[in-house]
């Protein structure tokens, strides 16, 4: 297995790639009112359309993973790295599963992730955007030990969302 497929175990949680055959779940997350408000692209989604956004991907710029919850072996999440440029990557998260908000898993899983993007995949730096007002996203990211560095806007199919770039380094991580 490659260190890009590995899966990667936490405490509670482990992460392991995401595949074809995830789709249902990750449609029915991602078209959720509560989940969708928070992403920058607001189309409601099929699995026809997210499969073939799934095949197009390239896997030099991004990397997906599904955080799985240990004890039930249940799929609750995913998180990602997009635009892998050189050294640096920005990375998503997302806690689909409504039922394990609150509860750490998020902060557990993203921890994670950042660990296998410094210290796997030799990222030195790491970047979030994240909406202003997505206010457990920022105290989650800042409890990790993510500093913002800009506010800015982002355009996305005539809307405008305005953004914390947020950043952190491996020295940072906590
Ligand atoms: C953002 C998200 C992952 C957070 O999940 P969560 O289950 O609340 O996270 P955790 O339970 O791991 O909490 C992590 C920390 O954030 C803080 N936090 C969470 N919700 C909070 C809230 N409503 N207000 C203030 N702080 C909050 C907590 O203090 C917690 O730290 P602690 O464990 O030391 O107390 C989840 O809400 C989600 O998936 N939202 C939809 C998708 C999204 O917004 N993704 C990110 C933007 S792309």
């Amino acid at each position: 297995m490659s260190k890009e497929n590995k899966i990667i175990y936490g405490n509670r949680i482990y992460l392991r790639k995401m595949t074809e055959s995830d789709a249902p779940f990750i449609v029915e997350w991602r078209n959720d009112p509560e989940i969708k408000k928070w992403m920058f692209n607001q189309e409601e989604l099929t699995i026809e359309k997210h499969l073939e956004w799934y095949k197009k991907q390239n896997a030099s710029k991004r990397i997906d993973y599904i955080i799985c919850e240990t004890k039930n072996n249940q799929c609750i999440g995913t998180v990602n790295f997009i635009n892998i440029e050189g050294s640096q990557a920005e990375a998503g998260k997302m806690l689909g599963n409504k039922n394990y908000w609150g509860g750490g898993y998020a902060k557990e899983a993203f921890r994670l992730w950042l660990n296998h993007g410094f210290d796997n995949l030799k990222f030195k730096k790491i970047i979030v955007r994240t909406m202003i007002n997505n206010i457990p996203n920022i105290k989650l990211n800042e409890k990790l030990g993510f500093k913002t560095k800009e506010k800015t806007i982002i355009k996305q199919s005539d809307k405008e969302y305005p953004v914390f770039i947020m950043e952190i380094e491996k020295k940072d991580l906590k």
